[in-house]
């Protein structure tokens, strides 16, 4: 089999030059001439119960299939090793998907694993979408399965705390119920969470798999059984990917492997100068027998405490190369205080710490990043 790298760049683009072009058409048609009453029919009800289209023609209409979202689903499916994948117009779209799947199964009940984004958290505590959550922590899993538990849901990293979970073992504790693994901080280059048994491989593709902080997103790679699961409730709800969002996406992709390791190189120097720094306290980076393992390397995303909320509050407001914003795994390096935007309808036992900041580091020269964050670090605790 091809080299990550190499899968990066080709799947997904295997017909082109057989069509005679070199890079993916984008298939922006709302609706789909229909050849005859019957197969048109036929097509529709396969695409309607979350089936594939016929070979020869028989798209419909867009929210049931777009053939530029699959080109980006094929490419996904193939770096996570999975058979299909389903995308979605944002990853919270793609985690609603699958709650909404096992609800229809009759298995409403969820375990979870804390940390999780706080859009995850909020939708899960919530019971928004019809679910039922056991809080667990990694090693109670097993206990917290009942017969109506439908999914294990968890992150690794996590986001913020970038804590990470042995995904073998949440594995063999489910006991076949399926596990979901969101895989947005690590990316199919660093971390194949397929390999460990996981289910379901979700991202929310607007961060690394984008790339380029210019487009939102979401991904399920998955076995067939629940592709076609997820795509019928994709189509009932409407929440297809658009085919320019795929576009981007399947681009960025090209470039997964040289930004994640361009960008982790620069944060194993950035965690490594915080550790060193007077005015942190502590930092959190991937570390310990599963980086190597489990996940080839740490990532790129860092967190680090300071000396209190107000010295966290004005370090964020005191950076000037480097953005204050939410979101992440962009080319540029962003900068947020978790407990007051990302993680903010997180219950106050659970949520991240005040003093904790969240850093997504980016294809700067880190010396760049470095003297900035130092700049604000020290203007912070004047
Ligand atoms: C780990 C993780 N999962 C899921 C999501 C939700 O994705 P989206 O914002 O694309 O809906 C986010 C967003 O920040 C995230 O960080």
């Amino acid at each position: 089999m091809n080299r990550i790298a190499t899968v990066a760049v080709h799947a997904g683009r295997e017909d082109l030059a057989a069509s005679g072009v070199h890079v993916p058409p984008i298939d922006l048609s709302t609706t789909n001439p229909i050849p005859d009453v019957e197969s048109g029919g036929a097509a529709y009800e396969a695409l309607a119960t979350g089936g594939l289209p016929p070979a020869e023609g028989g798209l419909v209409y867009q929210r049931l299939w777009n053939p530029t979202v699959a080109r980006f689903e094929s490419a996904l499916a193939r770096l996570e090793g999975t058979e299909q994948a389903v995308a979605f117009a944002s990853g919270m779209a793609a985690l609603a998907a699958c709650l909404t799947a096992t609800v229809a199964a009759g298995k409403p009940h969820v375990v979870a694993v804390r940390p999780l984004y706080g859009g995850t958290d909020h939708v899960l505590a919530t019971n928004l979408l019809g679910t039922e959550v056991t809080w667990a922590a990694p090693d109670g899993i097993r206990a917290a399965i009942r017969p109506n538990t439908g999914l294990v849901i968890v992150e690794t990293p996590a986001n913020p705390t970038l804590d990470l979970v042995d995904l073998h073992d949440v594995v063999t504790q489910a006991d076949g119920v399926p596990v979901v693994v969101d895989n947005t901080f690590a990316t199919p280059v660093l971390q194949r969470p397929i390999e460990y048994g996981a289910t379901l491989v979700l991202h929310s593709a607007t961060k690394y798999l984008g790339g380029h902080g210019d487009v939102i997103g979401g991904v399920v790679a998955t076995t067939p059984e629940w592709a076609t699961k997820l795509r019928q409730v994709r189509a009932v709800t409407g929440g297809l990917m658009h085919p320019l969002a795929a576009y981007l996406l399947h681009r960025g992709l090209q470039t997964l492997p040289v930004r994640i390791a361009a960008q982790q190189d620069s944060a194993k120097r950035l965690a490594e100068w915080l550790r060193g720094h007077e005015l942190v306290r502590r930092v959190f980076f991937p570390s310990g027998p599963l980086v190597g393992t489990q996940m080839s390397g740490p990532g790129a995303m860092i967190a680090f405490e300071v000396a209190g909320p107000e010295e966290a509050a004005r370090t964020v407001e005191s950076v000037r190369l480097v953005t204050h914003a939410v979101s992440l795994g962009g080319v540029d390096t962003l900068i947020q205080h978790p407990a007051s935007l990302t993680h903010r309808p997180v219950v106050s036992t659970a949520k991240p710490g005040a003093a904790v900041l969240r850093m997504s580091v980016g294809l700067e020269h880190p010396d760049d990043v470095q003297a900035d964050l130092d700049y604000a670090l020290k203007d912070a605790h004047r």
